[in-house]
């Protein structure tokens, strides 16, 4: 599997995810600015993917001599849903006021996120049977974490203890981050799949060719409304019309309890472009009025239940799981 995220203790090293899968090209970020456009230009993304990069950011930000509290704010404000991009800069933050060292609070960071998406991946591939058709929308993969994937880890858990599964993969319009990515990491890691446009997962749920539905987060309200990849709300109506489990595979650091509700989570909007053009070929004109909402929330009463690296809740237990963990403090 390809490494997403590098670090060679001077520069972080990104796959450039817009190129995937054809070209496997990594892009340099030697500093605060260059860090802050990969996560804009997508060049990284995937919410607890750009967390750990703005981790590596906040770093080379505070080395370059820039004000914390301006470094901090720049990464936050390059991209507004994912939560796991504040988590990781107020983590650092917080390392800075303790006098702790930065390098390593980010290397902590990325490492321990690995090892949550294995621990998530273990409890979510539980719920997987042999000859189950799994659904997985968007990409939450190795390439959306620092490894490993959320999603796409517990898949490849229950592939690794040689469950018989096959995944329909919605391609993700407009940024194909489904036929592009996670086709492309299912195909590198021997998961057998199949690829399908959006609009056909309801027509396969109705034939009864689909078992179970897994996704990744980029912020769960104190609720447990979730917010992730525009397409996800669909699927959890389509599912629950047709009594399919939906599941939400996400680290705790996903979770954001001062946000009360999914009405209130920030929603980014993308530029036009996306949609006008497939992989940078003009589909209609440039003066072609169009809306492009990066994400969607899906209400708590539409989620089975949420995968997280302390086991798996039902989206209303969330809250006071947090609690009894973490005890309210930021460091889950
Ligand atoms: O716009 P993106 O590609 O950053 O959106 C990514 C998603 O919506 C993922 O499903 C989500 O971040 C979960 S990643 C483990």
């Amino acid at each position: 599997m390809i490494d997403p995220i590098l670090w060679d203790g001077e520069t972080l090293q990104l796959i450039d995810q817009r190129k995937l899968p054809l070209i496997k090209e990594y892009v340099t970020c030697r500093g605060l600015d260059e860090v802050c456009e990969a996560i804009r230009n997508m060049t990284v993304r995937g919410a607890p993917a750009i967390g750990v990069t703005a981790a590596f950011g906040f770093y080379l930000g505070v080395k370059e001599g820039l004000n914390p509290e301006f470094v901090a704010e720049k990464l936050i404000s390059t991209r507004p849903t994912a939560v796991n991009l504040k988590w990781a800069v107020d983590r650092m933050k917080g390392a800075l006021k303790n006098g702790e060292n930065l390098e390593e609070k980010a290397k902590e960071i990325f490492f321990q996120d690995i090892s949550i998406n294995i621990k998530i991946g273990e409890y979510g591939a539980k719920l997987i049977e042999s000859g189950f058709n799994i659904l997985t929308h968007c990409n939450a993969g190795a390439l959306a974490t620092a490894g490993y994937g959320t999603a796409v880890g517990v898949i490849r858990v229950a592939h690794e203890q040689k469950k018989d599964i096959h995944v329909y993969v919605d391609e993700t319009r407009p940024y194909l981050q489904g036929a592009r990515l996670t086709a492309f990491e299912l195909n590198e890691l021997g998961v057998k799949n199949t690829l399908i446009c959006d609009n056909m997962a309801g027509y396969l749920m109705s034939k009864g060719m689909i078992d179970f539905i897994v996704v990744g987060a980029d912020r769960i309200a104190k609720n447990g409304d979730v917010a992730n990849k525009i397409g996800t709300y669909s699927l959890a109506v389509l599912a629950n019309y047709h009594g399919i489990p939906l599941y939400i595979a996400a680290p705790f650091s996903t979770f954001d309890p001062t946000t009360e509700t999914g009405e209130m989570i920030r929603i980014e909007e993308r530029d036009a472009k996306e949609i006008r053009e497939i992989v940078g070929v003009k589909i209609v004109e440039d003066t072609q009025k169009c809306f492009n909402p990066a994400f969607d929330v899906t209400p708590a009463v539409l989620v089975t239940g949420i995968i997280t690296e302390l086991g798996i809740f039902k989206p209303c237990e969330l809250f006071e799981s947090y609690y009894k963990f973490f005890g309210g403090k930021d460091e889950c």
